[in-house]
């Protein structure tokens, strides 16, 4: 009965902090009691990872998934012929690039910090500005970007593709299609593969109940996280990701970030308005994920701070004005460790990639 109303309250608390008027629960001291609560406190907030997130009648085939993923590591498609999904969502950065900016086709720079690819067909939707409703979508526009891969049009891609051998690889996937080499196949192929790449992490198992999956000072962490209020707007399945938040709600981000203007915003990145256009969304972005966040430096749109407890306190000033002691703030460190997840088996192993027919 106790537990049931805990679990209440702190759902009432879920809402109430959206709305900035969440009342702190006093701090946990940690019995094995406290742990169930905890448990019972966070499963009103997040949700394990599902073990997949295909599409609704959209089976991720084998076939589908091994082309998605040669795609994905494909370079020659690109018009420096030198560039794929993986340069920037790279392995060996847990599918990020580690770089504060990234660096498109032909050397361009972007103007945005590039997102982990992993558990991304969880969000509500794709990039800052939530302009690609689905991981579909966003490799479909990839391929023509300007920036990242620099084509000028769809044909001239089904062009590559085919001259690049895809075909036989594309007709085994999409056997009934009339025209199996098409853009809608390579985003759908690329999608399929994108849905495989989930990283279950020891949150996960602690959600589902193992309270020994999180050290002690990530459960203080997790406590700390949800009373200051983090958890208001860093919530759901992908810790994150669910919803569109103006970042400096206390004062201008750059004060604190040390942001710069960017050409391509004509001055600071206003987020989704730069999208919609509408005044109502400047400086709205969408709230990152924080599944492996520890291990992707560095931080916030423009990857303008370097660590992640520097990225901790940020938040902590701009979003909810308030200064965090550092036992806080390495507390809230450890419980977003727990949240680096296992990669996929074979990510980080390179597939072999058909044979330009001469
Ligand atoms: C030149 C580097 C580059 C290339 C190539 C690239 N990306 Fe990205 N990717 C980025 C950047 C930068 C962002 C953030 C853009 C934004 O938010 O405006 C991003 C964002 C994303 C996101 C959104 C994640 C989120 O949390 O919203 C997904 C998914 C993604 N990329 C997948 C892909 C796939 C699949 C490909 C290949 C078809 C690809 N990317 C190619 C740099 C790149
Ligand atoms: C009012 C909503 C809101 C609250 C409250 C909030 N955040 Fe955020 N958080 C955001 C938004 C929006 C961003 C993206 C900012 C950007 O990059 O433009 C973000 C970004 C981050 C990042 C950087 C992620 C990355 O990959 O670059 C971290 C880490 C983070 N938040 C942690 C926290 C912590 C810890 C707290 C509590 C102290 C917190 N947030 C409170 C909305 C919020």
């Amino acid at each position: 009965m106790m537990k049931k109303t805990h679990s209440l309250i702190t759902g009432l608390c879920a809402v109430a902090v959206a709305a900035g008027a969440c009342v702190l629960f006093p701090t946990l001291a940690m019995s094995d009691n406290d742990d169930q609560a905890l448990i019972t406190k966070a499963n009103a907030l997040f949700k394990p990872l599902p073990d997949s997130a295909a599409l609704e009648n959209t089976p991720l085939t084998p076939l589908r998934v091994s082309l998605g993923k040669a795609l994905f590591f494909e370079t020659r498609v690109s018009s420096d012929g030198r560039l794929g999904c993986a340069t920037c969502h790279n392995p060996a950065y847990y599918g990020a690039d580690s770089l504060a900016l990234t660096v498109g086709v032909h050397g361009k720079q972007l103007p945005r910090n590039a997102h982990t690819v992993f558990n991304t067909p969880l969000l509500i939707a794709q990039h800052y500005g939530g302009n690609r409703a689905s991981v579909e979508e966003q490799a479909y526009k990839a391929v023509i970007s300007p920036l990242a891969y620099g084509n000028s049009t769809n044909e001239q891609v089904e062009t590559k593709l085919s001259q690049l051998g895809y075909l036989p690889l594309f007709k085994a996937a999409y056997p009934d299609d009339a025209k199996p080499v098409s853009i809608e196949n390579w985003s759908k192929a690329i999608g399929a593969y994108e849905r495989t790449l989930l990283t279950p992490a020891p949150f996960d198992k602690f959600l589902k109940g193992d309270a020994q999956a999180l050290s002690k000072t990530a459960k203080l962490g997790l406590d700390t996280f949800i009373n200051t209020g983090c958890a208001g707007c860093h919530n759901g399945v992908t810790v994150g990701g669910q919803s569109y938040q103006k970042f400096g709600i206390t004062q201008d981000y750059w004060l604190v970030t040390g942001s710069t203007p960017k050409d391509a915003f004509k001055g600071y990145d206003k987020g989704r308005f730069h999208d919609t256009k509408n005044e109502a969304d400047a400086f709205m972005f969408k709230v990152p994920q924080l599944r492996n966040v520890a291990v992707t430096p560095p931080y916030f749109h423009d990857g303008s701070v370097a660590t992640l407890p520097q990225a901790v306190r940020v938040m902590a000033q701009l979003q909810l004005g308030k200064q965090l002691s550092d036992e806080d703030v390495s507390h809230i460190v450890s419980f977003l460790e727990s949240l680096t997840g296992e990669i996929p088996a074979d990510f980080a192993k390179v597939p072999a990639l058909p044979v330009a027919a001469h």
